[in-house]
């Protein structure tokens, strides 16, 4: 299986007033690349609500070759792709985790960490979201919200075991153990940071040296 391009992960917003207004606040930029930004979503000092910061910059995205205007979480790279304001929900695409092994064991390894939450307005909706491992004989698990008093140093795990015997076991399409493994979310995630426990790669070295990670829309 390839890496996937793109991925929509979904963030619903914390309770704010229905009634929004559903433009942008007087003089401030009411779209970016093509995307509306309805207010409490803003651009600009005061455009936005408190955490619902929106920067606009140039940048590239891989498909095109010139710089184009790009709406971001503000302080983040997360690309927004779309914002909602009746269910109130913004659509984003977030970092893939991946672990990689060679003759020696773990060869590299990035944790997809995105700290996107700084104000606690945005939380990762579980009824959008599946967390999917994608790989052979890893365990990947997300963790969330730091919680330097507990036992553990976040208040949430949760992930899936993925294990291939051979690679004549693993099926096309399919997503339940071998090859990728996927999980439904607890409501309460609000980080994106992935780590990966790997088994021996010994056998499976030459069709999969490397496991993906990360959340994705179901929709
Ligand atoms: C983006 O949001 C609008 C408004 O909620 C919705 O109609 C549209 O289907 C959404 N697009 C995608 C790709 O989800
Ligand atoms: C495997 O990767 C590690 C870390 O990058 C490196 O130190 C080691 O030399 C590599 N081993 C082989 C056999 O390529
Ligand atoms: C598991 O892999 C071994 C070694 O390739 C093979 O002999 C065996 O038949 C495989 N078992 C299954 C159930 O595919």
């Amino acid at each position: 299986m390839t890496k996937a391009t793109l991925l929509l992960a979904t963030l619903s917003t914390l309770v704010y007033p229905s009634a929004a207004i559903s433009t942008a606040q007087p003089g401030c930029p009411s779209s970016c690349g093509g995307l509306t930004i309805p207010y409490p979503f803003g651009i600009g000092t005061g455009c936005f609500r408190d955490g619902f910061e929106i920067t606009c910059q140039m940048s590239k995205i891989t498909t095109n070759k010139n710089y184009v205007p790009v709406p971001t979480l503000a302080g983040t790279t997360v690309q927004v792709l779309n914002l909602s304001l009746g269910v109130a929900e913004v659509m984003v695409q977030l970092p893939i985790g991946w672990q990689c092994y060679n003759q020696s064991g773990v060869e590299a390894y990035y944790t997809a960490e995105v700290d996107f939450n700084p104000k606690s307005v945005y939380r990762i909706s579980n009824t959008h979201n599946l967390f999917v491992v994608i790989g052979c004989n890893s365990l990947a698990y997300i963790e969330s919200q730091r919680d330097s008093n507990g036992l553990y140093s976040y208040d949430y795990y949760t992930g899936c075991v993925s294990f291939c015997n051979d690679s004549s076991s693993i099926t096309e399409g399919a997503c339940s153990g071998v090859g990728c493994c996927q999980v439904t979310i607890p409501s309460g995630l609000t980080d994106n940071s992935v780590i990966f426990d790997g088994y021996s790669h010994d056998r499976i070295l030459s069709f999969s040296p490397c496991s993906y990670a990360f959340l994705v829309d179901k929709c």
